[in-house]
């Protein structure tokens, strides 16, 4: 098991720009659908591991399921922050964070705990490509960006690798079947697609004030081709059975980020641009 840390750190996310990297709008609108989807789906992740615990023999496993629930407790909690400030400056966002609990909310109503762990174990195993692509071009993508929105945004993907392989350890503990987990990737992928469309349309009807590219850009664009790849290639990988993430490369970020922790630094300002509070 991993030895999971869990850290509370301030981030002042109350009152950002809902474009907060103006050097990259398309990148600031995808960050922002990622904080609406987060609070619905680590929400339900957190839920799902809680109901899971009563299935769990191993104490190894269920200090994983622990500390990844309240890793992921966490990140939930400051993205809410986040998409609130978002709220407080759109009220009519309000609705696209309540549909998006409502859609979590459906499907933990209509499926079995099974279902659940595989969707948490499959998306989970989705972010660790993904996310070292990102982390890997952060320089373009979150470099000129707000400090406050940029740090949230990294300490929350370090932390997902950090408990890549929890989930999937779960599910493998408490279900066990590949087989199961590979036939439902299709319908829960279908889902948080589906969510991603809806927040973004919804952004685009509820927030027009932002430059015409913030909707129409690539939010990725910026990243080469061959890495796009590589992150394309390591999420369908991340699908196979007997894929597991512990064994996935992992950014050169995360040993930084997690040096500056342990160095004791303000992890709420570790990245991007800080602007003069005097
Ligand atoms: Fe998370
Ligand atoms: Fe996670």
């Amino acid at each position: 098991m991993t030895g999971l840390t869990v850290r509370q750190i301030d981030f002042d996310v109350d009152e950002t720009d809902f474009i907060w990297n103006p050097a990259n709008p398309a990148f600031s609108v995808l960050m922002n659908q990622i904080t609406f989807f987060v609070v619905g789906f680590e929400k339900y992740m957190c839920r799902v591991m809680r109901d899971a615990e009563a299935r769990i023999a191993d104490p190894a496993v269920m200090e994983e399921a622990v500390a990844f629930r309240r890793q992921e407790a966490i990140h939930a909690q400051k993205h809410n922050q986040h998409a609130r400030g978002l709220i407080a400056q759109y009220p009519a966002l309000q609705g696209v964070l309540d549909k998006t609990l409502a859609s979590y909310e459906e499907v933990y109503q209509s499926y079995p705990l099974e279902y659940h762990l595989a969707y948490a174990g499959g998306l989970e195993a989705i972010f660790t490509p993904f996310f070292r692509m990102i982390l890997d071009h952060r320089a373009a993508l979150f470099g000129e960006g707000d400090a406050n929105v940029a740090s949230l945004f990294v300490w929350h993907f370090c932390e997902e690798i950090e408990h890549r392989s929890s989930a999937y350890d779960v599910y493998n503990h408490v279900v066990g079947s590949h087989w199961f987990r590979i036939r439902n990737t299709g319908a829960f992928q279908k889902h948080t697609r589906g969510l991603f469309d809806m927040i973004k349309l919804e952004f685009e009807s509820i927030v027009q004030d932002v430059p015409a590219e913030a909707y129409s850009d690539n939010p990725l664009g910026q990243i080469p081709v061959w890495a796009q790849l590589r992150s394309a290639l390591g999420v369908l990988a991340s699908q196979f059975p007997w894929h597991d993430s512990v064994n996935q490369p992992l950014p050169e970020y995360y040993d930084e980020w997690l040096g500056d922790w342990q160095a004791g630094k303000d992890m709420s300002q570790i990245y991007g641009k800080t602007t003069s509070t005097t």
